[in-house]
């Protein structure tokens, strides 16, 4: 059992910190908002996350999870810090490190000798020497121990690890962060900072570069008539391209993959790598949305509703399972739109807000439909599969499903008469 602070309780904190708490572990969660802290300790979890109010509320009970915004307070008893720090992109693309600057001035007096910074907030490569700086501590250990976990499914990925990376200087405090996750499976990779804050970059930007082409093969099927979901299932099938993030959209978007990829684009700008992959993939992706856009207009020009024309977005978050919108498609999409069309109405199963882009945001798939002419799913929730079709040809002014997703019933949609597009259909 160890005694761990975590700094921070967004997604990756409050998931890491619940579940080191069921390992066994006595955890203490701070967070310097403290309606959030209030809202944790009558049990409210204060987004949406599979799994994670059960586990909270289990570790409350068995005594292993407490919660507060008094970091000073906490700090003294704990054996590991763990860093879970919202590091947000600055306009040159580098990443905001002042919250953990924050932190660690915060904390120099007061953690215990021999005690382990763990830092799971993505870093820029080689900021060690800024941390070890900001902390001034020469009898305390930083382990870089990156987070792979994807919202919407942090918990399962946090218990299912596939491979679990370690970074530090002191071997004997990268065996005390391995000893947390002895009862996990995965691959262990021991390695130097470095090396561990390069893992979580580059898979990142590996991740959002095989989405991106993915969904410019996509487009590539639509020139040649090649069918794009038997496209897939040809390369997924061979496990060395894998299945995982193959699935086409409306591009990559979230709190994660835009960041990191800008982020890693500086830092080899700023190294002097020219690395013209991760920079394509960021162009790639922002191309795919305006075409998805310019789609959607030629659609409505040919159904010759360019002045009056009316368009509902299925799906606000950046994907689904969640209630994030950050950097989320369907908000690109919709900003590109808005010039175009007369009417903009919203659907989210989880996020429901008026925004600024949408004349309706509606907590009701049908109402967001009514009178529309063309419905844009953007996200891959299951009621879209089983949208009642005929229910929606009959509120729907038009006739066209454009589904970035490829995720509709089409059998079922055409046989009431709707047309489904797709970024792999010809025009
Ligand atoms: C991503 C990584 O998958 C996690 O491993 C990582 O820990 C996390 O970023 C992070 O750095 O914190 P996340 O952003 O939650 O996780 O979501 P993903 O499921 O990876 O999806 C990212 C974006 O790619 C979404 O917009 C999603 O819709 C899109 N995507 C994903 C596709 O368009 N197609 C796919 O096949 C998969």
């Amino acid at each position: 059992m160890t005694n761990i602070v975590i700094v921070g309780s967004g997604y990756v904190g409050l998931t890491t910190g619940s579940c080191l708490a069921l390992l066994g572990n006595v955890v203490t969660c701070v967070d310097s908002d403290s309606e959030r802290v209030k809202s944790l300790r009558n049990g409210r979890i204060p987004f949406f996350e599979e799994g994670i109010d059960g586990l909270v509320r289990d570790g409350v009970t068995q005594g292993r999870l407490s919660f507060t915004d008094d970091l000073e307070a906490s700090i003294s008893q704990a054996e590991m810090v763990f860093l879970c720090l919202p590091t947000p992109e600055l306009p040159d693309g580098s990443a905001d490190l002042s919250s953990v600057r924050a932190v660690l001035t915060t904390i120099t007096r007061l953690v215990a000798k021999d005690a382990i910074i763990v830092y799971k907030s993505t870093i820029p490569i080689n900021s060690l020497r800024l941390l070890k700086a900001w902390l001034s501590r020469s009898d305390v250990h930083f382990v870089s121990n990156p987070e792979f976990l994807r919202e919407g499914s942090a918990v399962h990925d946090f218990l299912h690890p596939e491979r679990i990376v370690i970074g530090g200087e002191d071997n004997h405090a990268m065996q005390r962060v391995c000893e947390l996750y002895a009862s996990l499976g995965g691959e262990r990779i021991l390695t130097d900072n470095t090396s561990a804050e390069t893992i979580k970059y580059v898979s990142n930007a590996y991740l959002a570069m095989k989405i991106s082409f993915v969904n410019e093969v996509s487009r590539f099927c639509g020139a040649v008539g090649a069918n794009i979901g038997d496209v897939i299932s040809g390369l997924a099938s061979d496990s060395r391209m894998g299945s995982s993030h193959f699935s086409p959209g409306p591009g990559w978007g979230g709190s994660c993959f835009p960041k990191d990829t800008k982020a890693l684009l500086h830092m080899s700008e700023s190294s002097g790598f020219d690395f013209n992959l991760v920079r394509a993939t960021i162009q790639s992706n922002d191309a795919h949305m305006v075409h998805i856009a310019s789609r959607i207009v030629q659609v409505l020009a040919h159904m010759e509703r360019q002045d009056d024309a009316r368009v509902s977005i299925l799906g606000l978050t950046f994907k689904a399972h969640t209630d994030d919108i950050r950097f989320s498609p369907a908000l690109r999409i919709a900003t590109l739109l808005r010039q175009h069309v007369h009417y903009l109405s919203g659907y989210d199963p989880l996020f429901q807000k008026s925004l600024k882009e949408f004349d309706i945001v509606s907590d009701d798939l049908y109402q967001a439909l009514t009178g529309t002419d063309l419905a844009v799913v953007t996200t891959e929730w299951p009621e879209f599969k089983t949208l009642d079709a005929a229910r929606a040809r009959k509120l729907m002014r038009g006739d066209v499903f454009f589904d970035t997703r490829n995720v509709l019933d089409q059998t079922a949609l055409s046989e009431s008469g709707l047309r489904v597009l797709m970024v792999s259909s010809r025009l």
